[in-house]
């Protein structure tokens, strides 16, 4: 709970709200995932506004929204979408952020890069002056995880594999995450450049190319509008 008493969840519905108005009636929707984009498909569906359909990062985000009665088509069928809206793990000062806490960070690369516009909704705790803080999600093949936790221990970071139900997770795309801590990375456009060629790495959690355009902040004083260079 923040000094004016909101919740951080309370802060990711107000952004959530906020961000309807970047919404372009009659053309494509890209939608993120995760808690901060639920409570924004749950207001888009709400709305009534009138999109020509939402393309989607991930099965949890088309079935909600499916679920809700809004309308998805697959990024194979769409050219071109006008605005992509999704949370981040951390943002700086630049738009840079760090992303796939919820697994989903390989699709949510791909329709971010289709967009024009992305537009990040995040609450307060999100910002950082230097990406890092937050683990860093890796989407990897499993066959290159041993090497890849070995490189990224050579530049000073700890990887693991990310588990669940006492298994390694995989992902929509049947693959392995590593998170990554204990990396202080001051060039996000250089950091995503390199560990994106390593083999064996399907997409890194840096969005440093598919940066934001725009970040809803939520704050104890309201929503902030960044608008980034
Ligand atoms: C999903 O893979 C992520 O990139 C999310 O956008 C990020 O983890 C933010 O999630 P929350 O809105 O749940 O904090």
């Amino acid at each position: 709970m923040n000094q004016t008493g909101q919740t951080q969840d309370e802060l990711k519905t107000l952004v959530a709200q906020a961000a309807l108005k970047h919404v372009v009636p009659g053309e494509y929707l890209g939608v993120g995932t995760g808690s901060t984009v639920n409570k924004f498909i749950d207001a888009l569906a709400a709305s009534g506004l009138n999109i020509k359909a939402a393309v989607s990062s991930s099965n949890a985000s088309t079935e909600r929204m499916l679920s809700l009665g809004l309308p998805v088509v697959a990024l194979t069928q769409v050219e071109r979408i006008a605005v992509y809206i999704d949370g981040a793990d951390e943002i700086d000062a630049k738009g840079f952020m760090v992303k796939g806490g919820g697994a989903a960070l390989t699709r949510e690369k791909i329709v971010a890069a289709q967009a024009d516009k992305f537009v990040c909704i995040a609450d307060v705790s999100k910002r950082v002056a230097v990406l890092g803080r937050f683990p860093l999600p890796v989407e990897v093949i499993p066959m290159a995880a041993p090497q890849l936790i070995r490189q990224f221990a050579a530049m000073g970071g700890k990887a693991s594999l990310r588990q669940s139900n006492g298994q390694a997770l995989l992902t929509d795309n049947g693959q392995q995450i590593l998170d990554v801590v204990g990396l202080q990375i001051t060039d996000p456009l250089g950091f995503e450049n390199t560990v994106s060629q390593w083999p064996g790495v399907v997409t890194v959690g840096v969005f440093a190319h598919q940066r934001a355009h725009v970040c809803l902040l939520g704050t104890a004083q309201g929503v902030q509008t960044l608008v980034y260079d």
